[in-house]
């Protein structure tokens, strides 16, 4: 893996969340746990490059993200979209997510987790953390789609989070 400025780099981020999904990773070497996400952001903030991760606290990768205040996004092509999707529907508290066949964990310089298969990977250490609110949707529809009536579980946790580092896949 080659380390880009951040700058540098020319993918659509909305297409690659949205439509391509990515996988969130937090803890270390000896112990680390990734899952799914489509939901997030790319942007700038307090002078800084920085992602956006939304988070259920009921996932076991928010608690190393909470606890750790660190991650990696790993963006793939689209051969590994199967493993997405067990990613994401698979709870590494019940299911071995360190030993997925297919899968070659990448110790970044900064001792984060990724993997050798991600064509990009975003090194993110957290700024900011804070809890979405029922009484600050404006949008009352989503809160119902997304919270009271839809998949349920408990409002996503936010995670501003500085990208310390970019990687990609020559
Ligand atoms: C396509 C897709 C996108 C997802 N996006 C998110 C997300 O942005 N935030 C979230 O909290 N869960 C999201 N999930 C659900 C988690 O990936 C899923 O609950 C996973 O099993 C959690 O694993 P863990 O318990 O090992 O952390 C998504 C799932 C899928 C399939």
């Amino acid at each position: 893996m080659k380390e880009i400025n951040p700058l540098e780099i020319t993918d659509n981020f909305i297409r690659l969340i949205s439509s391509d999904w990515m996988l969130i990773t937090s803890g270390d070497e000896s112990k680390y746990n990734m899952m799914t996400a489509s939901w997030g952001g790319v942007g700038e903030l307090w002078g800084k490059h920085v992602a956006t991760a939304y988070v259920r606290p009921e996932r076991y990768t928010d608690e190393f993200v909470a606890r750790t205040h660190r991650f990696t996004l790993s963006f793939f092509d689209a051969n590994m979209k199967k493993m997405l999707g067990v990613m994401g529907k698979e709870s590494g508290r019940h299911f071995d997510k360190m030993n997925y066949e297919g899968l070659t964990t990448k110790v970044l310089p900064s001792g984060q987790i990724a993997f050798e298969e991600a064509r990009l990977v975003l090194d993110c250490k957290v700024l900011y953390v804070d809890a979405l609110k029922a009484e600050n949707f404006l949008d009352k529809e989503s809160l119902a789609k997304w919270y009271n009536e839809g998949p349920g579980g408990s409002l996503h946790n936010v995670y501003i989070a500085e990208i310390v580092g970019a990687w990609i896949n020559e």
